[in-house]
């Protein structure tokens, strides 16, 4: 019996587990996307080239993977076939190393309208969402009003399209919001189609029977920090990027998971709207963007940037029993003098080391800071060649959050990577 081991995003998202899940995806035979949607953007690069991938899990590029896309994501059929035409262009056939869950749910185009219509109507109260349709997609899947892939091949199909098309074009009208609802539509359908030349499967059944011979990775969107349960809600994602999410996103039993490799960035950032203590509106938030190219994948936002919250790590550490931590991005930070980690909260004048229900309430963050190893760290492989500084660095946080740090990424290539 083999085990399936998770990769998560432990901050607010964009923490690089698509280099992750590509380095990693050279030991796993398959790979399994099992929450989110294309608000995800995973970002590759090898052989000199760039990728982003959205719905497609991060093992595409590696051979005779198997990809899965679970019961637990939202799929769009109009950018999943985008997002083939640029894997078939590089020789890739996804028809042939992509498998889809049937119980993964639609996103229609009235669902993005929906997302922008709910946005408008929130005003400054806006979650800023990167209005793919997430948010309605989940809250019709919980009605239980939504489709699903498996739905495709019903002979009432396009009348069932039609049901929910009119409920979502009233449910656009309550909100006042004006837009050209049929637009998409012909691109979608003939999307659908496509879907059909697909593997489409019974996702929990597939992934019980492929792990009594084969391991199995299971790739996390978006971040902990953005979980519809434990993130700073109402500034989340609709779905469980917690481990949890795993398990209903497959139909894996927790018995079944090995692994949980929590990824973090050296420093901190957030897209879209929403509580975020350790955020720099200086000079240095400025630097950390501008070294860290810290714009979005998917929407091309400025993110914002901050330093290191070892309090939200350690609770996100918690949440998910994090086994194995890997830190990226640590080379953004060879050219600073001094690097300041947030080690507790002050709320109320209260110092405290736990994340509190309500993080849009006041927070001064209280930091500990270390000197700068002023090092280049790019071209460093070997971990015995790393300086003093940063190893100490390092040895501090695994202290704090009383996990060991694995893997050490310190560049975006395939090979920037050490593993300890
Ligand atoms: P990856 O997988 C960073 C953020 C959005 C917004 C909130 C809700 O690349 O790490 P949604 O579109 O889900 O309704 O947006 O969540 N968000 C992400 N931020 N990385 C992501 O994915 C994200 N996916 C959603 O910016 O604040
Ligand atoms: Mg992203």
């Amino acid at each position: 019996m083999s085990k399936i081991d998770i990769v998560l995003g432990l901050q607010w998202g964009d923490e690089g587990k698509g280099k992750i899940v590509d380095v990693l995806a050279g030991r796993y035979p398959a790979v399994a996307r099992f929450q989110g949607g294309p608000n995800a953007g995973h970002s590759l690069h090898f052989d000199g080239r760039s990728f982003v991938v959205r719905s497609i899990p991060s093992g595409i590029f590696r051979e005779g993977s198997t990809n899965l896309i679970g019961n637990g994501v939202v799929l769009d059929p109009i950018t999943f076939r985008e997002e083939c035409g640029n894997v078939a262009k590089i020789g890739v056939d996804p028809k042939e190393k992509i498998l889809i869950s049937k119980k993964a749910h639609l996103i229609l185009p009235t669902h993005r309208l929906l997302d922008a219509a709910n946005e408008a109507a929130a005003g400054k109260g806006k979650i800023g969402s990167t209005l793919k349709g997430i948010g309605p997609t989940y809250t019709d899947k919980v009605s239980r009003h939504g489709l699903r892939v498996g739905d495709i091949l019903a002979p009432d199909f396009k009348e069932r399209f039609a049901k929910l098309k009119t409920r979502h074009l009233q449910q656009i009208a309550d909100l006042h919001y004006e837009c050209a609802p049929e637009k998409d539509e012909p691109a979608w359908m003939e999307a659908i189609e496509f879907l059909k030349g697909f593997k489409l499967v019974d996702c929990e059944y597939f992934v019980n029977s492929w792990l009594d011979e084969k391991p199995m990775l299971a790739e996390g969107a978006q971040g902990s920090m953005l979980d519809i349960d434990y993130g700073s809600y109402p500034f989340v994602t609709s779905s469980s990027t917690t481990i949890g999410g795993v398990c209903t996103g497959l139909g894996v039993a927790p018995s079944r998971i090995g692994k949980v490799y929590g990824i973090f960035k050296a420093y901190c950032t957030r897209v879209g709207s929403g509580p975020f203590p350790t955020e720099l509106f200086d000079e240095t938030g400025e630097k950390l963007r501008r070294v860290g190219q810290e714009y979005g994948a998917v929407t091309g936002r400025p993110r914002r940037c901050g330093w290191l919250d070892l309090v939200a790590l350690r609770y996100t550490v918690m949440l998910n029993g994090v086994t194995d931590l890997i830190m990226m991005k640590a080379d953004c930070l060879d050219d600073f003098d001094a690097i300041q980690v947030c080690t507790s909260y002050k709320v109320d004048g209260k110092e405290t080391d736990q994340v509190p229900f309500d993080i849009a309430v006041p927070i001064e963050p209280v930091y500990t800071r270390f000197e700068g190893w002023k090092t280049d760290l790019t071209g460093i492989r070997r971990e015995e060649d790393l300086p003093k500084a940063f190893l100490d660095y390092i040895a501090f946080m695994e202290r704090y959050l009383k996990v060991r740090i694995s893997v050490i990424s310190l560049g975006p290539d395939r090979d920037a990577t050490i593993e300890r």
